[in-house]
This record gives structure tokens, C-alpha cells and sequence, in this order.
């Protein structure tokens, strides 16, 4: 890639490499999870994909960075697939700390992943976890995330939350996707 990337061209490049993920059945479970503050998990994976592509493309890392591994790790990071903000008798209590796995677990599931794609969906919350991303991709990654969510966290929106659309039960996911809402 030569000339920076625009907002347009970025957005295009994570719908592109992304498509399979976005339009997943599974995905859309994530709409109807809040992350932080008032934006949902599938809104929160979408930003983190576009933040990484854009920290990479800054760096001017194409050279050393899968474009297509990124994305899809990125969207993918939050794919646990429950609402973590539900008490659920203390059982997403250590949330912080296993939700890369169960990311993992459901991205592995529903699709094929190489190894960067996993390492990096699986460490994404380095230095809370302890074992680093292995990859540039897994870096990028966490950064993109721990940006967005501060971000989330404490913006003017979060005095704002909407409600939610309901979803139906997909039995095969399991308890933790019907209670999203
Ligand atoms: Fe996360
Ligand atoms: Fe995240």
C-alpha cells in the first residue's frame, strides 16, 4: 500500500476481509450486548478493526502485517457471545480475564482461523492476562482495543444508552447468548 489510507478506504477494507464475520448469524448477537459505555459489542469490534488497520497503516507496517489476519482478529477479539454486564450468580465475574478464551472457543467454532488470527483473539487482553500476543497483528490489536474502550468508556454518550433490540434464542450457542437482553 503507497499513499496513507482515508476513514472510507479503511471501512471498506474491514467490510471487505471482514464480510463473513460481519454477516454471521452469531455476529449479530453482539448488537445486542452493550461493551462500554452506549456501544454495542459488534459496534466496539467494528471500531477496534478499523483502529488497527489505521495504527498499522500509520506505522507503516504493511510489510510485516497481514491485513486480512488483523481484521478478522479483531473483529472476532469480543466474540464471547453473552452480555458480561449480567450478574449470571457471579459466573462472568472474571470476565477481564477469560473472555479471550471464550472469544476462541466461539470464533473456532463457527470459523477457520490461522494461528495469528488465533493468538491474537486469544491474548487480546495482554498485560491483564499475562502471556503477550506472538504476533505484530495480536499488538496491534490489544492497543486498537484498549483505545477504543477508554474511549467508550468515558464518553458523553454513555449517559445515553437506548434500549436494545431483543433477540431470539439460539439454542446451539448456548445459556450465556439468550441472555443478552
Ligand atoms: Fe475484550
Ligand atoms: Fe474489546
Amino acid at each position: 500500500m503507497g499513499r496513507l489510507l482515508t476513514r472510507t478506504q479503511i471501512q471498506r477494507l474491514v467490510a471487505k476481509h471482514g464480510r463473513d464475520v460481519i454477516e454471521h448469524d452469531h455476529m449479530q448477537i453482539e448488537r445486542c450486548c452493550y461493551q462500554h459505555g452506549n456501544v454495542t459489542t459488534f459496534a466496539h469490534s467494528v471500531r477496534v478493526a478499523c483502529l488497527a488497520v489505521w495504527l498499522a497503516d500509520r506505522a507503516h507496517l504493511w510489510h510485516r502485517v497481514d491485513l486480512r489476519s488483523l481484521i478478522r482478529a479483531a473483529l472476532l477479539h469480543d466474540y464471547f457471545l453473552y452480555d458480561w454486564h449480567d450478574w449470571d450468580n457471579g459466573e462472568h465475574r472474571w470476565h477481564g480475564f477469560t473472555h479471550g478464551r471464550a472469544a476462541l472457543r466461539n470464533a473456532l467454532r463457527d470459523f477457520t482461523l490461522n494461528d495469528i488470527e488465533r493468538d491474537s483473539i486469544e491474548k487480546h487482553m495482554f498485560p491483564m492476562t499475562p502471556v503477550p500476543p506472538a504476533y505484530i497483528e495480536g499488538y496491534l490489536v490489544t492497543l486498537a482495543d484498549k483505545i477504543s474502550a477508554t474511549r467508550e468508556t468515558f464518553s458523553r454518550g454513555r449517559f445515553h444508552k437506548k434500549a436494545l433490540p431483543a433477540r431470539a434464542p439460539l439454542p446451539e450457542i448456548g445459556t450465556g447468548a439468550r441472555r443478552c437482553r
